[in-house]
């Protein structure tokens, strides 16, 4: 439904893919950029717009690709930029767009810049690319203020100085390997440029941007006062985020976005209060903007519906499309949230439907569409940071990152052909894979594709409002400005349907009602 006056992106379907779960393509039981290649037909069919490719920069990986050694090249793991190249052109032949994620907020400690500053000292040029500082206490021996990673433990590590004696500190908001950049320096600005400009010429179509809540720190680095929070508590009042000179930042991409104009840019923004957010998304600052409300919801009617308000409040406010999602590779997968085995995933199917129902842009994470669990997997197999610098408390991401089953009968389901997968696939994915769904009319994956065909050519799905339907507690009921109604039933017993011929359901419906744990389209 998109004019030639709308951007491309005003009410796409975003697919995120993975790069090293999606498919592996040389057998080193990693999937790749090739991988994703070989796969262009399956999303197409799926029908969705574009991809957003986790980073695939050169990378020791000790955060999966978000430690970047080299922000201009594309790591030898996924297949070189090469490989890139023929995924865009590949894609573009289709009509399929290519977005890749930026990691401006910090670097891999073995970037040539960090390494220059550990040898360089204290007070050189080199050292401040970076945030440095001498630690408290009488010898320095504490760090200097109390900031925590969001992976756990502090947020500084002490160095050896070039004399071999401990010395300075480096902020790192994530794991050690990945200090922070200093935005202060203008160094740091130019070098972005020199990347976004680097992939826009070579045909990417924009950018997710890492931590866009982030890069920016308050003068004098001031205590948190909740260091004890994770990360995804309602906490607007964190030094180490959200900090006003972040939107300077924002604007500089922006201009140079400008001249590309068909790129868009997709925040990461873990900002709750809908007037910040609202300011990221201003028209010389970001595209879009992700909206973490509906992951944050439970199932339930009540919490469904505040979450949606909020997001088409906040896009109001900032007079830019609504984003939508369920999961990601940082969150536990959905069919696992909200409750697991047959609910969980009538759940998740009856939940896309709203999400695809909504004006906006709406992005679906690989293995969604194939109603994959979370995986709880055994301690030694864990990768994630979060494991280790939690002391083992926290169990990290790894379980929603498990490899797509593509078919066959036993692990690694032709994800690879090595069987020693970066993370093991569980045996029951053998009813999940690929090819068994594609080959049943009722499974999730045939439910996915007809609901994204149907969003994409039915005119009801458009207009930028929604009105709500009065219902109780436990249903939800509401239709967009192209008059689609679209109804969620997260109670324990039937409600009765809304009027209007049925175009979709996420379960067979009986007796003009709407059975629980399921979502109804009708026109
Ligand atoms: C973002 C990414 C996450 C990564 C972190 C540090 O939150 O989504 O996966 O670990 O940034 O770059």
């Amino acid at each position: 439904m998109t004019d030639l006056n709308t951007p491309w992106w005003s009410d796409a379907v975003f697919y995120q893919a993975y790069p090293r779960s999606f498919r592996d393509s040389d057998g080193d039981g990693v999937g790749d950029l090739d991988g994703v290649t070989a796969e262009l037909d399956y999303l197409d069919d799926l029908g969705i717009d574009a991809i957003w490719l986790n980073p695939v920069m050169v990378s020791p990986m000790a955060d999966h690709g978000y430690d970047v050694a080299d922000p201009r090249d594309v790591d030898p793991l996924f297949g070189g930029i090469g490989a890139l190249h023929r995924l865009i052109e590949a894609a573009h032949a289709r009509g399929i767009k290519i977005t890749m994620d930026l990691v401006p907020n910090h670097t891999s400690s073995q970037h040539v810049w960090f390494r220059e500053a550990l040898a360089a000292g204290a007070g050189s040029v080199q050292r401040a690319r970076y945030i440095f500082r001498d630690g408290s206490g009488p010898h320095g021996q504490h760090p200097p203020n109390n900031w925590v990673s969001v992976f756990g433990g502090p947020a500084w590590t002490r160095v050896v100085e070039p004399d071999g004696n401990v010395g300075q500190w480096y902020l790192h908001l994530f794991d050690p390997e990945q200090p922070d950049l200093n935005w202060e320096n203008p160094e740091i600005f130019a070098d972005l440029e020199k990347t976004l400009r680097f992939w826009l010429d070579l045909g990417v179509d924009g950018f997710r941007i890492d931590v866009a809540h982030g890069m920016a720190k308050p003068a004098g680095l001031p205590d948190m006062r909740n260091p004890d929070l994770p990360m995804l508590t309602l906490d607007d009042d964190d030094p180490r985020f959200n900090h006003d000179g972040v939107h300077e930042i924002h604007r500089f991409i922006r201009r140079v976005l400008n001249d590309y104009p068909n790129a868009v840019t997709i925040g990461e923004i873990w900002v709750f209060d809908n007037e910040d957010f609202a300011k990221y998304l201003r028209p010389d600052e970001l595209h879009l903007g992700f909206n973490f409300r509906l992951v944050r919801a439970k199932f339930d009617a009540v919490e469904v519906r505040e979450a949606i308000e909020n997001s088409l409040a906040a896009a109001e406010l900032a007079g830019s499309p609504a984003t939508w999602t369920l999961s990601n590779h940082d969150v536990e997968r959905e069919v696992s949230r909200y409750g697991g085995g047959a609910a969980g995933l009538a759940r998740a199917n009856a939940m896309a439907m709203v999400m695809l129902a909504l004006p906006g842009i709406v992005f679906v994470y690989n293995g969604e569409e194939l109603g994959l669990p979370n995986v709880d997997l055994p301690d030694e197999v864990l990768q994630d940071p979060t494991w280790e610098r939690s002391g083992h408390e926290e169990r990290g991401r790894d379980g929603c990152r498990v490899p797509m089953p593509w078919d066959g009968g036993t692990p690694p389901f032709g994800f690879s052909t090595n069987p020693d997968t970066w993370l093991p696939i569980p045996a029951e994915w053998a009813a999940l894979t690929v090819d068994k769904q594609r080959a049943d009319e009722d499974s999730t994956l045939a439910f996915f594709r007809r609901a994204i065909h149907l969003r994409k050519q039915t005119a009801q799905f458009s207009g930028t409002d929604i009105t709500w339907q009065d219902t109780d507690d436990e249903a939800l009921v509401f239709r967009t400005g192209g008059g689609l109604t679209c109804a969620l039933n997260t109670g324990s017993v039937a409600v009765a349907l809304p009027a209007g011929e049925v175009l979709l359901s996420s379960a067979p419906l009986a007796d003009g009602e709407l059975p629980p744990n399921t979502a109804v389209w009708l026109i």
